[in-house]
């Protein structure tokens, strides 16, 4: 379970989150919404323990992120998966080594073992084929799905995406996400996506947070969105 308390961070003065608090149930997955620039990759980078709060913190399983130090920080990042936004994938490697690469720096897996699993992660999201292929090769929606698999080959507990879907085609995008949804039913993730696809991705979740001006605007379902009388949620919706 993924657990925020009270998270304010600031970065020179500029207060991103002012006291930031919600829950998210194991096996759960929920939208995180709002403005850019409105601190949702901060707020991600925290549960990934990259940030540490200035005040507040997040648990994980009970467990503080900012606390955990040596083997129990390694063991959190072998435990979740980080879609970051952008989606990068190393220029200089192929996508096979791209998505081997997780395997290869924390596991002591074997050769047959990483290239099995390797083949299989690219199977479920329907890049078998591409593996020689360099980054620069390969369309922007290949890209994401590469970086999808490096960020789900090792199974992970806890999914945090980061716009997963910014910068594609609404194909594409619409696409990405029925594999996210796909990938879930299968491995069951904690999971948080951030994302601009409203109203997209009221199918896919149960589940809305919004932030707004560095606080917490709605923790709703879809419907009680679509019918809030908050000024600030009707524009948000209404795109
Ligand atoms: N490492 C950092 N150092 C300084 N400012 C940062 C840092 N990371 C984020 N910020 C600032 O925090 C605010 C929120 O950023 P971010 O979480 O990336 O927004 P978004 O909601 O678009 O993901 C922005 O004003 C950004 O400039
Ligand atoms: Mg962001």
């Amino acid at each position: 379970m993924i657990r925020v308390e009270n998270l304010h961070k600031s970065f020179d003065g500029n207060q991103v989150l002012k006291g930031v608090s919600f829950e998210v149930e194991p096996g759960e997955v929920v939208a995180l919404v709002g403005g850019s620039g409105t601190g949702k990759s901060v707020l991600l980078k925290h549960i990934a323990g990259l940030l540490e709060p200035d005040k507040g913190r997040v648990l994980v399983d009970g467990k503080e992120v900012a606390r955990l130090k040596g083997r129990e920080l390694l063991k959190l990042r072998e435990r979740l998966g980080f879609l970051f936004q952008g989606g990068a994938l190393f220029d200089s490697m192929t996508v096979y080594e791209n998505v081997a690469f997780p395997l290869k720096e924390k596991t002591k897996l074997k050769e047959p073992e990483i290239r099995k699993r390797v083949r299989q992660e690219l199977e479920n999201v329907g890049l078998l084929g591409s593996e020689e292929k360099y980054p620069s090769q390969i369309s922007g929606g290949m890209v994401k799905r590469a970086a999808l698999a490096r960020a789900l080959i090792q199974e992970p507990e806890i999914m945090l995406f980061d716009e997963p879907t910014t910068g594609l085609d609404p194909v594409i995008g619409h696409a990405i996400l029925e594999l996210i949804h796909n990938c879930h039913k299968r491995l069951s993730f904690t999971g948080i996506i951030v994302t601009h696809e409203i109203p997209k991705i009221f199918a896919y979740v149960n589940r809305v947070l919004m932030l707004h001006k560095g606080e917490l605007r709605a923790d709703a379902t879809p419907e009680e969105l679509l019918s809030s009388e908050d000024p600030v949620i009707r524009a948000f919706v209404r795109g």
